[in-house]
């Protein structure tokens, strides 16, 4: 990481304290976005010239130095802040965080990297004022569009689960995914302790939760053009989109499965196909006895399952370092206790019920639900 090199003037007593009040905080969240933080904040003073507005970049402790960054560039620019979180991560999370960090009347997103064309924050400001609750910045309506940065894969992912959110909504909006949208701040400290705060795309989440509360917001567009990313790397990734998939399903259940949950069970499913095919390699193929076919197959499925969940179900809470191999052994062991209660439950009730598949799959059950619950605390706390 290079120094920062800005030279700090001290501010006056007439510069120090801006009498414009703060109509608007743009919440910019962040991870490794330093070499776009300053030109975001020139852009976007010059769209909001004449509005009383704040900056305030959430930071999820970037290690190229983003909040470092930040701090010294609050000196240049009264109006630019910084929160820096340490031992999280979460997008949905560092917005609501921010939103909640000014007493700004309205709160607006925008990505970090320029992606989003800030030239549409006055109009989606006047949209709140006008009595909208979110306006949207949408590129799928009117003018709107995904520019050229987006890959022919992308593209069709991106439609999908428009529908599907739409259908979720239960309203129709134009781009659901959009992560640059302006809300009054009252809707947001209304819903805030309902949110998931798991995830990636929080105007969704603002919408059900609103929605299923019995306020559905009134929600305007404002149509704009999605930029190629400025200077560095995207953080959406396969991993994203099936956590995404994830918060979807737990929607559909009303917010009953956790999302966590339930990106364990598909992680619990990934790993019964690797059992199986380890124990056909080892028995089928490298014919070796079977109970050590069947012992390899359960450490490499149990070893599979726990790197997955650490990287897609508990990405939040990823475990690094020597922590990993605690985990590992926590998870082993939290596994092997899971089993005992798989065989005994299946046990049981197949002394009441002689359906093999009935109790095998309440065994499956209970041995799921116990992992989770017991990993959720030893291991991924
Ligand atoms: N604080 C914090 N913590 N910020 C994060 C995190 C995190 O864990 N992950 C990503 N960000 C920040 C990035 O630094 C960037 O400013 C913004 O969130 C969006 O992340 P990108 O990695 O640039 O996402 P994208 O370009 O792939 O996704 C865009 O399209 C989505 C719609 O498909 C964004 O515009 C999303 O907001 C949008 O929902
Ligand atoms: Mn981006």
């Amino acid at each position: 990481m290079s120094p920062v090199t800005y030279q700090v003037p001290l501010p006056s007593r007439e510069t120090a304290f801006q009498p414009a009040p703060v109509e608007l905080a743009v919440v910019v969240p962040t991870f490794n976005e330093r070499d776009n933080l300053e030109e975001l904040y020139q852009r976007v003073a010059v769209a909001l010239d004449g509005i009383g507005w704040e900056m305030l970049v959430v930071d999820d402790n970037s290690p190229d130095g983003t909040a470092e960054l930040a701090w010294e560039l609050g000196h240049r620019w009264h109006n630019f802040r910084c929160i820096k979180r340490v031992g999280r991560r979460g997008l949905s999370s560092a917005v609501i965080e921010g939103m909640l960090a000014t007493n700004a009347p309205y709160v607006a997103v925008i990505d970090g990297d320029l992606q989003h064309d800030e030239a549409a924050l006055p109009q989606l400001l006047a949209k709140v004022k006008a009595g909208a609750d979110i306006a949207v910045g949408t590129r799928y309506s009117g003018e709107g569009s995904t520019g050229e940065g987006f890959s022919a894969v992308r593209a069709w992912g991106s439609r999908t689960a428009t529908k599907l959110s739409s259908f979720i909504a239960g309203q129709k909006l134009s781009d659901p995914m959009s992560g640059f949208f302006a809300a009054r701040r009252d809707l947001i400290l209304a819903v805030a302790p309902h949110l998931s705060s798991e995830g990636f795309k929080i105007l969704l989440d603002l919408v059900i939760t609103a929605t299923r509360r019995g306020t559905p917001p009134a929600v305007a567009e404002v149509p704009y053009t999605f930029r190629p990313r400025h200077a560095g790397e995207s953080k959406m990734s396969p991993l994203v989109a099936l956590q995404f998939g994830g918060l979807w399903l737990s929607k559909l259940s009303g917010g009953v499965l956790p999302t966590s949950f339930l990106l364990f069970s598909l992680v619990g499913f990934s790993g019964i196909a690797v059992h199986l095919t380890t124990l056909w390699l080892f028995f089928d193929v490298l014919k070796t006895d079977f109970i050590l076919a069947q012992l390899v197959a359960t450490v490499i499925a149990m070893t599979w399952n726990f790197f997955l969940n650490n990287v897609l179900t508990y990405a939040d809470r990823k475990l690094r370092g020597w922590k990993v191999l605690r985990g590992l052994f926590a998870f082993y062991a939290a596994c092997s206790i899971g089993a005992l209660a798989n065989v005994s439950v299946a046990a049981l009730i197949y002394q009441y019920e002689q359906v093999p598949l009935l109790a095998g799959l309440a065994g499956a059950l209970m041995s799921s639900v116990f992992n989770y619950s017991v990993t959720r605390v030893f291991t991924w706390r």
